[in-house]
Formats: C-alpha cells, structure tokens, sequence
C-alpha cells in the first residue's frame, strides 16, 4: 500500500525549518545545541503520539520500541532509524530522513493491520557527523561499546566544551539500548549519483569504504608580512598548502578520495606570517591498503615540504571508520524482491558501527538527484522518500 503522503510530508513539513540557516537554507543541528534539541523533541513527540515506548542511554542516544502487542516474545529486536545531527550547513535528508521514514513506515504496517512478534525499534543515534566532537558516528560508537566513554568524555569542540559537560544538561538513562537488538535497517538518502545513473528509487548497500580523519599540525614562524625576506621565513601556511595540493593529487592518481575542508590558521593575521596551521584531512579508500598508502604518502610528502619549509609537522589520527562488508545474505534478501541495486558508499554511518559490532545490519539508499551531500543542494524528491517508505515498510515486515 502506498503510504499516505499527508503523514510523511506534513512530518517533514513539521521537521524541515528547525536549525536551517535563513542564508544558506543549510542545517546546523550540532549534537545539544538548542537546534538539535528541538529536533530530537520532535521526534519524542511523534513518538509518543505513536504510543511508541522511548527508552534512553547515557551517551543521549534515543530507540522509541513499538513492543509486540502479546507483551512477551522470546525473538530479539529489530532496530531501524538513523540520526538527526548534522554537517555544518548540512543538507536535510542526511540522517533525519532514516528516522523520519522509520516513522512513517510504522504508521504504513499499523495501516496494513500487521502487528510485530519481535520488538521494532526506532533509533536516533546522537553526534553521527563528529562535527562538534570530531569523533564520526560518536553515539553509535558509545552504545556499541567500540569507543569508551573515558576517551569520549574529554572530546572537546571548538570552544572547549567536553562532551561531557555537552551532554549534562541532556536528559539520560542507563539502559543498554544495542542489548537484544537481533538486526539493525538504516535507511538514508545516497550521498553520491549510483541510483541517479542507474535510474532507480531506491538501493541496497554492499559497504562501506574504510575512511578517517587526521589531524595536521603545521607550525612556524610569525612574523613580519614585509620586514620578513621570503628566504629568511619559516610559514606553516605554505607547507599547507603544498599538503593539500599534494594529498588532492595523490588521491586523484590513485583512484582514492582525499578532503581537506577545515582549516585553522594562527593568530589568522592580515600582516603577519603565521604561527601555526591545524588543518584536517579526510581521506577515503576502496580497502584499508589503499587508505594506508595514501595516507604515508600525504604524510610523507607534507615532512619533506615541512622541512624545506623549516616547519614542523605533526599528524594526529582523529577518527578511524574501517571497511564495512553489509551482510550479504541480509542485503540480498532484502534487494531481490524488489530488484534494487546493491551499492557500496563512501560515507560513513551508524549501521556501519553496528555492523562491525557484530550485529547483522542493513541500509537502504533514496535517490539523490543531485547527488550531493553535507550542503543545502542534497535533495531526495518526494515521491522517492515516499518510495523509501514503503522500502522500508516492506522490509521491516519481511524481518519482523
Ligand atoms: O562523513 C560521512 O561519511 C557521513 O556522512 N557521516
Ligand atoms: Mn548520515
Ligand atoms: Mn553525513
């Protein structure tokens, strides 16, 4: 059955202003800022209008379960959902269309008269992007275990904040929300053009590439932008920019992806050669071999710049995604009904972190007709996220 367009559009009508910027029409939901947290107060309001159960962790993850009616049932969960973070100036499909469609596709199987014998669970996992702590899928982590909450508590952001102290004024639990969870489905928009290629809706993925986030520290010199002869300076800027030209070329060369998209320059002055230049790279490689060699590669050819530079180098990895192999059985089953493509992605998520945690997981992709992500101009057309609706509806049925 088609979902009733009014329950998806109008919760995305309802969700799409909160922390969109009036000047670039991108989003800013930064895990506990005030835009994030009526984004997530969103989502406990659909929830419980829903007579779904929320159930809470210490790290503010969220699962709101939608219990077998028999109360009792000896099989273990079925989780779907996503996250409801974003980018900086991020687009609005990336994360909230997971949880917004898991809502949606609830209403679609209570329509259908279906009532589950195992529990199904939506999930809001927090801080996804790592834009503020700089940890990638940092909730997901937590609540699998595979990152401590000792290294994450002294995570900091840009002014200092621990995520501890970010997370103090959030409300918490202390329930394992990943215990008895048996499959894990995320659904999310593509973050690239395969489907748009292949002209398809909706897709499957295979994996995802192992990708990280490295911390390059670059320091100089400062000094006088005119009393300084050029061959009398020490400037991290330069040694910079060589880094970034070099890790873009190395990466083109070797069929690789290589970003650096923040920079941080001091004292940032007009007239001044610079102190320091802390700048982040992102990489991305079809396997870890391939990760591995562009990154001694990059670092490699940033020393030896470094050094004619008379700089300084360090290199700090930051965050560390390795490659994820969906459950191939899982991702067939669910992609042959339907003939959906089946996709590998070079971006990150949750249901990688609870892949490689051991719990069989799946992700279904909605078409992107732009094919471009973490910016204003992502996009899913509606009656592909309406597709993605009933894509999901069918596949948690076929699971549940
Ligand atoms: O960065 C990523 O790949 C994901 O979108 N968080
Ligand atoms: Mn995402
Ligand atoms: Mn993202």
């Amino acid at each position: 059955m088609a979902t009733d367009p009014d329950d998806f559009e109008r919760m995305w009508r309802d969700l799409a202003p909160v922390g969109r910027s009036a000047s670039s029409g991108g989003y800013f939901r930064q895990p506990f800022t005030s835009a994030e947290r009526e984004a997530t107060a969103w989502f406990l309001e659909q929830v419980e209008s829903r007579g779904l159960e929320v159930e809470r962790d210490r790290f503010g993850n969220l699962v709101a379960w939608w219990r077998p009616s028999t109360g009792s049932t000896t099989r273990d969960a079925l989780l779907t959902g996503s996250h409801l973070d974003s980018v900086l100036d991020g687009g609005a499909y990336d994360g909230p269309l997971g949880v917004v469609t898991a809502l949606a596709a609830v209403d679609v199987l209570r329509e259908r008269g279906f009532t589950p014998d195992r529990p199904i669970g939506i999930g809001a996992f927090v801080e996804e992007e790592g834009s503020r702590f700089g940890l990638a899928c940092l909730g997901s982590r937590l609540a699998a275990g595979t990152t401590s909450w000792e290294r994450a508590r002294g995570l900091t952001d840009r002014d200092g904040v621990s995520f501890e102290d970010a997370l103090a004024d959030t409300v918490v639990g202390d329930t394992d929300l990943l215990a008895g969870v048996g499959m894990f489905v995320e659904l999310h928009v593509e973050q690239g053009r395969d489907l748009v290629d292949r002209e398809e809706p909706i897709g499957a993925a295979s994996a995802i590439w192992p990708h990280g986030r490295y911390r390059f520290d670059f320091t100089g010199q400062a000094n006088h932008a005119g009393t300084t002869r050029m061959e009398d300076r020490h400037d991290p800027m330069l040694s910079y920019a060589m880094t970034a030209l070099a890790a873009n070329k190395q990466a083109r060369l070797s069929g690789q992806r290589a970003t650096f998209g923040r920079v941080d320059v001091r004292p940032n002055g007009t007239n001044a050669v610079p102190s320091a230049v802390t700048a982040w790279l992102d990489a991305r490689a079809e396997t870890s071999e391939h990760l591995d060699a562009l990154l001694a590669d990059v670092e490699r050819q940033a020393q030896e710049r470094a050094g004619r530079d008379g700089t300084a180098l360090t290199v700090t990895p930051e965050s560390v995604s390795p490659a994820v192999h969906f459950d191939p059985d899982l991702a067939r089953a669910i992609a042959r009904p339907h003939d959906w493509p089946v996709i590998p992605t070079m971006a990150g998520h949750d249901a990688g972190v609870l892949s490689a945690a051991g719990i069989p997981t799946a992700m279904l992709f909605v078409r992107n007709p732009t094919g471009v992500s973490h910016s204003p101009d992502e996009h899913a057309e509606m009656p592909d996220s309406l597709a993605g609706v009933d894509a999901l509806a069918d596949t948690l049925e076929r699971l549940a």
